[in-house]
């Protein structure tokens, strides 16, 4: 059998990795300033993370969602002390796309209506709802087409003030993340997304704030919105909440009640992906990588922003994206293949999209750092 080949893949296999570093299985290696597309929160085969899962897969590695999981209640109490949302309910699920479709789902039981808005650039996962919701027609198959989902443009507060005044009674939730990623790093400003809060508040519209790639510090905040000071109703998490093992979870206000059958899934909250997630949020709070992404994104856009052909830095945190006056694929293919960097791309063709580890230390952004001058500097 052959795999279904819908990835454009690099010709590198790694068979190892540690921190910041990725070994392929002809011993060379890699810095990794992607984290593959922001997953790795606290760096690859973190002791503490490795020690936890370990342990736990001595203990019980799975049972179903139809019995007690403590590690489960261990988990919501400890996202809810560093997040700050401790009166807030948790669903925990698979992924990113997973979360966003139980809360889109979750808003329109609550209120029982049906349209969504979504914004221009925006990427949610490509699951039902969450690809109708997704602004790229390429991966939005005709099965999830539908005219309920509306789409206003990023930072444009006159649109939105339009699109609620013709649609507003009828919107169940609006959808938006907290930084966009595959966008190119598009940040939203503190007047949109305060404005967004007062509509759905007056319309009766669920607030949902896709944090899967902006969340859980990447940005400098655990959530990217709380430097906003704005309070959604849901907040969708995955990523980096499990640095690699597959975890995502939803949190909600308690104003949404819950009901027997009324979400659910098998592997959701299991036992593996609760010491993984919990595993992160300690070594996250230990090793105060929250500080440590706001220092060293700092430190990455003030030693690069003046290079040649960079246009413009975009930045929260860790979670940066490098715009030049060109297609960055050639950057991007000559960082890894001459310089041996991990970086990423976006739907933007012109912007690198960087999201190292939040524990990335200072020698190892300064590989990155002069890697790039010498690209940029040859072109
Ligand atoms: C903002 C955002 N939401 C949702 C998703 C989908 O997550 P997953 O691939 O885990 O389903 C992604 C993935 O890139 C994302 O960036």
């Amino acid at each position: 059998m052959n795999l279904f080949n819908v990835y454009p893949l690099f010709n590198i296999n790694p068979v190892k990795a540690q921190g910041s570093f990725l070994w392929d299985d002809k011993g060379e290696k890699y810095l990794d300033f992607y984290g593959g597309h922001a997953v790795i929160s606290i760096g690859h085969n973190h002791p503490y993370y490795q020690n936890k899962l370990k342990d736990q897969l001595e203990k019980i590695s799975f049972y179903s969602n139809s019995v007690q999981n403590n590690l489960q209640s261990e988990l919501a109490e400890k996202l809810g002390g560093i997040s700050g949302y401790e009166n807030y309910n948790l669903f925990l699920c698979n992924s990113g796309a997973e979360a966003n479709e139980n809360a889109l789902k979750l808003a329109s039981f609550h209120n029982g209506k049906s349209k969504v808005l979504y914004f221009s650039g925006s990427f949610h996962g490509r699951t039902s709802a969450a690809v109708s919701v997704t602004d790229n027609p390429k991966i939005v198959a005709p099965v999830n087409f539908s005219e309920r989902f509306i789409k206003s443009g990023w930072n444009n507060i006159e649109q939105l003030e339009e699109v609620f005044e013709i649609h507003g009674n009828e919107i169940s939730s609006v959808i938006i993340e907290g930084i966009q990623g595959v966008g190119g790093i598009m940040i939203p400003t503190a007047g949109f997304l305060s404005r967004i809060k007062e509509l759905c508040e007056k319309y009766n519209a669920a607030l949902i704030l896709d944090e899967v790639q902006s969340g859980y510090g990447r940005s400098g905040y655990f959530f990217a919105h709380q430097e906003f000071g704005i309070e959604p109703d849901m907040i969708t998490t995955a990523k980096g909440m499990g640095n690699g093992f597959p975890i995502g979870g939803v949190l909600i206000h308690p104003k949404f009640e819950a009901s027997n059958g009324l979400l659910g899934t098998t592997f959701g909250g299991n036992h593996l992906a609760c010491a993984a997630a919990i595993a992160v949020l300690d070594v996250m709070k230990n090793e105060n990588l929250i500080e440590n992404a706001q220092h060293r994104g700092k430190y990455i856009e003030d030693e690069i922003k003046d290079l040649p052909h960079i246009r413009s830095v975009r930045r929260k945190g860790l979670m940066i994206g490098i715009e030049l006056d060109r297609d960055c694929s050639e950057v991007r293919k000559n960082l890894l293949y001459n310089h041996r960097i991990f970086t990423g791309n976006s739907n933007d063709k012109n912007v690198l999209r960087i999201l190292p580890a939040l524990n990335i230390k200072k020698e190892e952004t300064d590989l990155f750092i002069n890697a790039l001058k010498t690209v940029l500097e040859k072109i």
